[in-house]
């Protein structure tokens, strides 16, 4: 699968790429197969029964154990992140050749398989988030259930705080429109790359219970302004569609999961490709050239992608 010109062109100007039906039907199957699985049989939430699929959990079937989540509409099975199928079903050939030719061939790190898997170490800090790049394998399979009758959730978006090139969600299950699909706001990598102090991390601070402003984060003032202005004059791109779409994306572009208010449970496997020198890279502050850690192919990139193919990618403007 090698990508053309255009693709790369909408990826650099807009920081995602939606490549359909990438993974098969027969691996999407195997894939919800083992998601359902690893689900306790005590569980209200039943396979067989879409009767079942609203969220919340409720009850015994609550789990904060941060390799497998079941709180609110949320489900995450980390158990699963360096099993051979999923690292297969992520960095298969397939999938290599598109991303080395956005970020460089031979210089992706290689994942683990039977290796670390995220949120094995626990959370962040207490009551945070689980850091995604301890991990050498996918983040996870990452579902969110149906709202029900909740009422309509305004968007929040973010730019996740942990150093990596390229993330990649991968829907295992058809996602229809206003179904929990992953939520971009298109060019805001580029606006957003530069309000940091550093090229690929966020910097962090102690969290404390008694001094809870910060929350293990700082965000510098010129990025929350830019990211204040984007969910202004930005309308988001919901990347809703079909089995075995993946969804590539830059590491700076602000993007959130999708809020649920279809019958159907939204299933993606997340996945960070890193290049194997982030160490040597990340400590960098933003550069005038965005792109330099990139590959030269997208660097010398100057084609004007048409308006017939930005409407593939769900972008209307
Ligand atoms: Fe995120």
């Amino acid at each position: 699968m090698k990508l053309s010109d255009e693709q790369i062109a909408f990826f650099k100007d807009n920081g995602y790429l939606i490549l359909p039906g990438v993974i098969s039907p027969q691996r999407c199957a195997e894939a919800r197969d083992r998601m359902w699985a690893a689900l306790p049989a005590s569980c209200a939430l039943k396979r067989d029964d879409p009767s079942t699929f609203n969220g919340p959990f409720h009850g015994a079937d609550i789990q904060n154990d941060p390799l497998h989540v079941r709180q609110g509409f949320r489900w995450q099975n980390r158990e699963i992140s360096t099993d051979a199928f999923f690292i297969e079903t992520m960095f298969n050939e397939q999938l290599r050749v598109a991303v080395e030719q956005l970020i460089g061939a031979n210089t992706l790190r290689e994942p683990v398989v039977g290796g670390r898997r995220m949120g094995s170490e626990g959370t962040a800090w207490p009551g945070g988030p689980v850091d995604p790049a301890i991990n050498e394998g996918v983040r996870g399979i990452y579902c969110t259930l149906p709202y029900g009758d909740q009422p309509r959730l305004p968007d929040e978006s973010h730019t996740d705080g942990h150093p990596f090139s390229l993330g990649a969600v991968a829907n295992i299950h058809q996602v229809p429109a206003d179904g929990g699909a992953f939520k971009v706001w298109p060019k805001s990598h580029r606006r957003l790359y530069p309000t940091f102090q550093m090229q690929y991390d966020q910097p962090r601070i102690p969290y404390y219970d008694h001094l809870p402003s910060y929350k293990g984060i700082i965000h510098s003032t010129a990025y929350l302004k830019e990211l204040d202005a984007i969910m202004r004059d930005t309308p988001p791109v919901e990347c809703c569609g079909g089995e075995g779409d993946v969804i590539l994306w830059h590491h700076r572009l602000a993007h959130m999961a999708g809020h649920n208010y279809t019958d159907v449970i939204r299933q993606s496997v997340l996945w960070d490709y890193n290049r194997a020198d982030l160490d040597q890279l990340r400590a960098d502050p933003p550069q005038d050239n965005m792109w330099r850690d990139w590959s030269e192919q997208l660097q010398a990139n100057n084609t004007h992608y048409s308006d017939a193919f930005a409407r593939t990618q769900l972008l209307n403007s």
